[in-house]
């Protein structure tokens, strides 16, 4: 091979880019395992200025900034990281920038406003990643099109304070949709346990978008409506069914396996189309 093709072969170009520039599909699929728990999906600008400074939150009551609202922070805002003029530089300076803010949540620098970080929680999980994974993660969020693959909603909703039953239903009834509400609380070791493992695999996600709304209510903050208290037998996380139409499907108190809580998705869809 003369040198000429040795630089334009595509395996090898390919190559190159992964070890030394990260691999945007390893950060994307790192992101939704590790982050996505709290960091939902795209939702487009427009519904999050009404979100935050309209509705304070209460519209998506976002539990953390959207994966667009990072991407936003460290590409474009005004403390964006490094220089847009030198790529090469900046990824550096972003993968360092991901070690610090995750390593080190005590002493971390916001990116975004005051007036939309007061919304969040103030703590942030110690996330450790290995360089490659920064790399990948870096890769991810300089790159981020996620736009495009048109995620306009994120997986869950986050209920902490007030949970308004009515309003979801509504929206299920007008899309077809079953809701689940999900029983939860911050130190629910098995509901971080079931975000990680099982809600963020590729086939629960496909299922969940189509046909449920899922909603996720902290029980230590926020009273469950009394249809779903009666049921409650305070475990969490517990998981409530509830049909287009209103009436409790099922409730499934405890932590499932990927194969278990596909299972009960299917169950629920065969319940409510009897409804
Ligand atoms: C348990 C929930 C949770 C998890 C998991 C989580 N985050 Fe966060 N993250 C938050 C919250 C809450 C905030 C807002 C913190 C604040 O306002 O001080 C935040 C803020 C951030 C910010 C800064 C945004 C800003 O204000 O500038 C970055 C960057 C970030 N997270 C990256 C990540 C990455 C990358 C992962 C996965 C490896 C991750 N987070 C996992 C909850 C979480």
């Amino acid at each position: 091979m003369n040198r000429k093709n040795l630089f334009t072969s595509p395996v090898l170009l390919l190559l190159l880019t992964v070890s030394l520039f990260g691999d945007y599909k390893e950060g994307e699929r790192l992101f939704a395992s590790q982050c996505s728990s709290c960091h939902s999906g795209y939702i487009p600008e427009r519904q999050l200025k009404e979100n935050f400074f309209k509705a304070k939150n209460r519209l998506l009551n976002l539990k953390a900034p959207t994966v667009n609202m990072l991407v936003y922070g460290i590409m474009r805002g005004p403390k964006k990281i490094g220089d847009p003029e030198d790529p090469e530089m900046r990824r550096i300076e972003i993968e360092e920038f991901l070690r610090e803010y995750l390593e080190h949540p005590e002493e971390r620098q916001t990116l975004l406003s005051p007036e939309i970080n007061r919304y969040f929680d103030t703590t942030h999980p110690l996330i450790r990643l290995d360089d490659d994974a920064l790399a990948n993660l870096a890769q991810y969020l300089m790159h981020y099109s996620g736009d495009r693959h048109g995620r306009t909603k994120p997986l869950k909703r986050h209920y902490d304070g007030s949970f308004d039953l009515k309003r979801l239903q509504a929206e299920a009834k007008r899309s077809g949709k079953i809701l689940i509400v999900e029983a939860s609380s911050p130190t629910c070791h098995y509901c971080k346990k079931m975000d990680r493992e099982v809600l963020s695999d590729p086939e629960i996600r496909r299922m969940l978008r189509k046909d449920f709304i899922l909603a996720e209510v902290n029980v230590r903050t926020t009273r469950l409506p009394r249809k779903l208290a009666k049921a409650y037998q305070h475990i969490t996380p517990s998981f409530f069914f509830l049909s287009p139409g209103g009436e409790l499907l099922s409730s499934y108190p405890g932590s499932w396996t990927q194969s278990d809580f596909a299972s009960i998705l299917r169950e629920n869809l065969r319940k409510a189309s009897r409804d």
